[in-house]
């Protein structure tokens, strides 16, 4: 936060006319510290500690915020003395040049305790929670923030569609990061409960449309991203759908697909109601090319709650290629 001082210079010169003021301010200027903190290194009694901090406050030469129960304080973010105006330069000035000041000893090596001891209770905690930090992690924030995290990677201008979107399990995710976001899928349930997801997760860049991969109700070179994500293994002819997807993906767009292994788990494909007992890798990768994709490339996913029965799974990213520039004559 950069503050803009306007203070009354009778305050500041007063709070400065005291040599703890000073050294207090020359502390704070390395760290922000807690008034415990401030007493160590200080070595002066809480409250003549704390009467002290409460004159820098007023003074606008510090600043404070709450965490949980303790109250730190540091100075305030100062602009570059050429940069500020003449209001507040005084204390500005002040503040530079109290920073620019050496930290004479104890007190540096006061400060230095207290920043260490402060290490040694952050590296204890780590030490103690190791064993059981993975599932205090997943209790407190789940387990799929980080993965999500991955998305902030890709551009938030994108306009992206989920083509078989069935409940629309990826929408409120994609929605969050990408400007615009389609979701099409066949079957009316599906698209039922894809709509009420979005309407819970307060989702208002979503569209969501009836349609096939036979014919997808987009323009062509309409998105910059289309996912399949377990949809090709159900569409009688992979092939046409590729060459839908190459249609409405832009100039130099992406295309990812989930798929499925081969396998040959019967109790799968009917509980499924796949058309394809999934697909050879390399297979579909070839038939991306066929159709006009580039930089095909293929990596298998590793799912740790995969069901017994539940074949391999994979994706497969690919691009279509740029639109030429013509360079003239
Ligand atoms: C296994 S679900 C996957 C849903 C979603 N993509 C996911 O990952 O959870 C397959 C979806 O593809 C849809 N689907 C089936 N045939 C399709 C087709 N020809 N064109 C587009 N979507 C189709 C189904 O309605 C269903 O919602």
């Amino acid at each position: 936060m950069v503050m803009h001082l306007t203070i009354e210079p009778e305050n500041v010169f007063k709070a400065m006319a005291d040599g703890t003021r000073q050294r207090t301010l020359t502390v704070l200027a390395r760290h922000e510290l807690s008034v415990s903190e401030l007493v160590d290194i200080l070595r002066q009694p809480q409250s003549t500690v704390s009467r002290h901090l409460r004159v820098l406050r007023e003074a606008g030469l510090i600043q404070d915020r709450r965490e949980g129960n303790m109250v730190l304080y540091s100075l305030p973010l100062l602009h570059s003395p050429s940069t500020e105006g003449d209001a507040g330069s005084l204390s500005g000035d002040l503040l530079n040049w109290v920073a620019r000041q050496p930290m004479v000893e104890p007190l540096a090596s006061r400060l230095e305790s207290v920043l260490q001891r402060r290490k040694e209770l952050s590296d204890k905690f780590f030490g103690r929670v190791g064993h059981e930090w993975d599932d205090l992690r997943e209790q407190s924030f789940g387990s799929q923030f980080h993965l999500e995290a991955f998305l902030a990677l890709l551009p938030r201008s994108w306009r992206v569609a989920d083509v078989g979107t069935g409940t629309g399990s990826l929408l409120p995710t994609l929605a969050r990061h990408f400007q615009t976001v389609v979701g099409i899928d066949p079957v009316d349930a599906m698209l039922d409960i894809a709509r009420r997801r979005i309407d819970e997760a307060g989702c208002n860049n979503v569209e969501l449309h009836r349609g096939d991969l036979s014919a997808l109700p987009l323009p062509s070179h309409a998105v910059d991203l289309v996912v399949a994500a377990l949809v090709l293994h159900h569409v009688p002819s992979p092939q046409d759908a590729m060459t839908q997807l190459h249609r409405i993906a832009k100039h130099a767009g992406r295309v990812m697909i989930i798929e499925q292994g081969p396998h040959l788990e019967q109790s799968f494909y009917d509980r499924m109601q796949d058309h394809w007992w999934g697909f050879e890798r390399d297979w579909l990768c070839q038939q991306l090319r066929q159709v006009g994709f580039v930089d095909v490339d293929a990596h298998a996913l590793v799912t740790v709650d995969r069901a017994k029965d539940a074949p391999e799974l994979y994706v497969i990213t690919a691009t279509k290629h740029a639109l030429r520039k013509i360079e003239p004559e």
